[in-house]
């Protein structure tokens, strides 16, 4: 094992060498092309930002450490190539393996997104060692606040919330739960028209974090239960009280508490890479997000109860038969068709759509609000059980065995 771990570290000081910092790895043409959003946070960084983060690159005073270099490779890689596509090296060219796992891990993010991560990373590391970051990252557009967890921009009138923790599929932390009420807060208060959430990485959202349920404070489980039951009431809260109209662009597979408050969006877009699971009964756990009550409205009680009760996973297409999804579009042209119908909709009168959107709401906010304290209580309970603690301690099992 030593001689893998030193080989492998000789190797990222290779990767960092040839893939990062050398004028030979400058981005491929298709960078320059007309497809490429100059300026646009919501969709990635620009060239000036990527050629910034670059040079930036070369000047860091100290070693990041191999899994940051993994990281910045592949990043660099997706930026400028796209997709990992090369075949799988052998089982015994450990570098090369290890740097494609690497690579191929990003999925089918956008070069556009890949160059916005590299920029933010770098100006991370930037930042770590007491410089500046600003001119790398792309800023929010209208001055917001800045999220760890999350990237929020405002542009061409859509304010987009993205959920930031690809390396976890997007998985829900209490910081992160905490992160998006405030977001959303600041959405319904900004002068933005439509309000869009999405997610980066190949995932849209693996749900709540498990790990939120191994941080056991003083008070032992019943604080915890009690902690957790408040903040999931404030955070379906936001969302059966948010003003205008609320997007769900989603960018790969969705699970548990993402998919159940689908049914307080106003629109959701999905690519047909997305698939749809709430495996709650298989956690011990049990229906949240309202959709105890919108699943069997949208698409009847026989095949909510699939998906509530017997953990069914839905295809993008079932999602959208059966009225959870408004629309499914071709994985390669999701983000051009999607992001391009957004930025019209947004030039719709603002006041309008808001009036509208609570019409529609008003007559259901009360029984909202009922239905997400009934679920929370259920939960509180569910949180303290047998059946929830070993469900979550064999997920973490099942993880450590790999
Ligand atoms: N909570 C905590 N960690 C999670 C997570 C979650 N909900 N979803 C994913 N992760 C972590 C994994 O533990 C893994 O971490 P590691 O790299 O440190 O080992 C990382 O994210 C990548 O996930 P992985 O399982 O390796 O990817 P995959 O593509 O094989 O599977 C999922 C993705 C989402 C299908 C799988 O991780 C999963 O089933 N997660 C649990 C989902 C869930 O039950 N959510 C709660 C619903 S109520």
């Amino acid at each position: 094992m030593a001689g893998v771990a030193l080989k492998l570290s000789a190797a990222l000081r290779f990767v960092k060498l040839r893939s990062v910092s050398r004028p030979s790895c400058a981005p491929s043409p298709r960078f320059h092309t007309a497809g490429f959003h100059t300026g646009s946070a919501a969709m990635g960084a620009t060239v000036e930002q990527f050629e910034q983060a670059k040079n930036k690159m070369s000047t860091l005073k100290n070693d990041p450490g191999n899994e940051a270099k993994l990281k910045i490779y592949a990043l660099f890689k997706q930026a400028s190539q796209g997709a990992c596509s090369t075949p799988k090296p052998g089982m015994l060219d450990f570098v090369g393996k290890v740097k494609w796992d690497a690579w191929n891990s990003l999925g089918s993010i956008s070069q556009d997104e890949a160059r916005q991560q590299y920029c933010d990373f770098i100006g991370s590391l930037v930042a770590a060692e007491g410089g500046t970051s600003a001119s790398l990252a792309a800023e929010p557009a209208g001055g917001g606040a800045t999220y760890d967890t999350l990237l929020v921009t405002t542009e061409d009138k859509i304010t987009t919330i993205k959920l930031n923790r690809p390396a976890k599929k997007n998985a829900i932390t209490t910081e992160m739960y905490n992160d998006i009420i405030a977001a959303l807060d600041q959405a319904a208060k900004d002068d933005s028209v439509i309000t869009v959430i999405t997610g980066a990485g190949d995932f849209y959202c693996s749900g709540n974090d498990l790990s939120n349920f191994t941080k056991i404070p003083e008070g032992g489980l019943q604080e915890l239960a009690q902690s957790g039951g408040d903040l999931l009431r404030s955070y379906v809260k936001a969302y059966i009280d948010f003003p205008k109209p609320l997007v769900a662009v989603v960018n790969g597979p969705a699970v548990g508490i993402s998919v159940t408050v689908m049914g307080l969006f106003d629109l959701v877009y999905a690519t047909d890479r997305a698939t749809f699971h709430t495996p709650f009964s298989q956690l011990g756990q049990s229906a949240e997000g309202c959709s105890s009550y919108t699943f069997p409205k949208i698409m009847g009680p026989a095949k909510a109860s699939e998906m509530l009760l017997f953990n069914k996973k839905l295809s993008a297409e079932q999602a959208c038969e059966l009225g959870l999804v408004s629309e499914v579009f071709p994985d390669s042209s999701f983000q051009t068709e999607v992001w391009s119908r957004l930025k019209k909709y947004a030039q719709l009168p603002p006041n309008s759509l808001a009036l509208s959107k609570q019409l529609i709401r008003s007559a259901e906010k009360q029984r909202l609000h009922d239905v997400n304290d009934a679920e929370v209580e259920r939960l509180m309970e569910r949180w303290t059980s047998d059946e929830c603690f070993q469900a979550v301690m064999s997920f973490f099992q099942s993880k450590a065995k790999l």
